[in-house]
């Protein structure tokens, strides 16, 4: 059986992920594609424990190698119980957010604990996406739209000053995997965003 493909969609809180990845989903739906959309921390079946735990506020005070190995797990729940079998048979899996994220929130100002981050993401995980899509904005703009999203009442106000960290983070991790990262420029209207993503799909698929 034909192996399908995985892509993850990459970038701070309030980049437009979620838009994006569920526009690429239909866009290759209409291509014929056969795909489906997920998201972390808690996409698969039965995910659930692992988005309340890990999307809100619980994780606050626990420490960041703690942390990614909980989004670890949860990302082996993921591969287990949804992007396995789907590329199993033949789908290509479309995911907000996947190792990078850990990398970069875990992982982006101690070197020690990224090196261990990338070893248990061998050890446990064992892929890479085929084709990463960072999305990057400007942190002001980033924080208008969470504001406007959920009232500010939400994980990044916890990152603060750190979020600009975050974004160049982002960008060093697409910087040094050029072959399976694109940086999208998210600061524009979402349909240019939407078809220069679909361009690096197609790339990938062709
Ligand atoms: P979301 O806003 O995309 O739903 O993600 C929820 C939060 O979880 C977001 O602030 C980023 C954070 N996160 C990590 O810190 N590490 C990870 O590995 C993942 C997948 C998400």
């Amino acid at each position: 059986m034909e192996k399908g493909g995985l892509i993850s969609i990459e970038g701070i809180d309030g980049a437009g992920k979620s838009r994006q990845a569920e526009r690429l989903g239909k866009s290759l739906s209409v291509a014929g594609v056969d795909n489906i959309v997920t998201f972390e921390p808690g996409g698969g079946v039965g995910g659930e424990p692992f988005y309340q735990l890990l999307a809100g506020k619980s994780l606050r005070g626990l420490g960041a190698a703690t942390e990614a190995l909980l989004f670890t797990a949860a990302r082996r729940h993921h591969l287990d119980s949804l992007i396995l079998p789907a590329m199993e048979n033949g789908k290509i899996v479309i995911t907000d957010r996947f190792v990078d994220s850990t990398r970069v929130y875990q992982g982006f100002n101690d070197a020690q604990l990224a090196r261990k981050i990338d070893q248990l993401h061998d050890l446990m995980i064992g892929i890479e996406p085929d084709l990463t899509i960072v999305i990057d904005i400007p942190v002001e703009t980033a924080l208008q739209r969470v504001h406007q999203r959920s009232g500010g009442d939400t994980r990044l106000e916890s990152f603060g000053e750190k979020l600009e960290e975050l974004r160049e983070r982002f960008i060093a991790i697409a910087q040094a995997n050029p072959h399976r990262c694109s940086v999208v420029d998210g600061d524009r209207d979402e349909h240019h965003i939407a078809a220069e993503i679909l361009v690096c799909a197609n790339e990938l698929l062709s």
